[in-house]
């Protein structure tokens, strides 16, 4: 399943780097991130859920061997843009509270593991829906025009690549593992709903200054932990 999501981020950002060979400064002044365990470089630790992987054997291939809260054995699809953008090395969670100016300004993850379109998916489990990942966008924005002013602000909001990675988690617990959507919908149905969701989300983004944006789609869900699966 990883290399097939590596593989969907990718190829769009191989295209847009592509179009934009000039300088060998960073092409994009930022990376913001949203979506699920995919793409959560560690916010998870930061909010009241169990759904975190601060702990073993989450992170043993990470750089210092330490479990950051990515449900990873090494680093995540945002964490390799960064780096191959010439960003960073990694990617850090916006939660985080000893967040530095400069890691503000070159990008975060707003992701939350088990997150989904479907604001229903992330009852249970107290994790951030992607809906309002927006709202830490703007928490966002505000503590970047601090910084660097309104007008270099909206430069890197501008400018920032966006992606968005989520959708498998709605199927899981709305559809498939916990049936609830599916006493409303039928597989169709539920896909448009979500892609409602999706371009509400996106317009959102765009009213907060986001232009370049890559959207994920779903790789194919196979045998994958939930809670039901689990017993937590
Ligand atoms: C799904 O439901 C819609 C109406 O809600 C219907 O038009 C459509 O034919 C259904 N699709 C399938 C595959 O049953």
């Amino acid at each position: 399943m990883a290399p097939r999501l590596v593989f969907i981020l990718l190829v769009p950002v191989f295209i847009i780097t592509k179009t934009c060979n000039g300088a060998s400064s960073p092409k994009f002044p930022a990376l913001l991130i949203f979506g699920d365990s995919t793409v959560d470089t560690g916010n998870n630790n930061y909010i009241n859920t169990v759904f975190r992987g601060n702990h073993q054997p989450y992170g043993q291939d990470f750089p210092g061997r330490v479990a950051t809260g990515r449900f990873s054995n090494g680093k995540l699809v945002p964490d390799f843009l960064a780096s191959m953008l010439e960003l960073k090395e990694s990617v850090p969670p916006f939660l985080d509270p000893t967040l530095s100016d400069d890691e503000l300004r070159s990008g975060v993850s707003f992701a939350s593991a088990g997150s989904g379109y479907d604001d229903l998916t992330t009852v249970a489990s107290g994790v951030i829906p992607v809906s309002k990942q927006t709202g830490y966008l703007k928490m966002y924005v505000e503590r970047l025009e601090r910084i660097v002013g309104e007008e270099e602000a909206r430069r890197i909001v501008n400018g920032a690549l966006v992606t968005v990675s989520a959708g498998t988690n709605d199927f899981i617990f709305n559809f498939y593992d916990v049936p609830t959507r599916r006493l409303q919908f039928n597989v169709s149905g539920y896909q448009d709903f979500l892609l409602n969701r999706l371009q509400s989300f996106v317009k959102e983004l765009y009213n907060l200054g986001c232009r370049i944006m890559a959207i994920s789609g779903l790789p194919p869900v196979g045998c994958l932990p939930s809670p039901n699966d689990c017993k937590i």
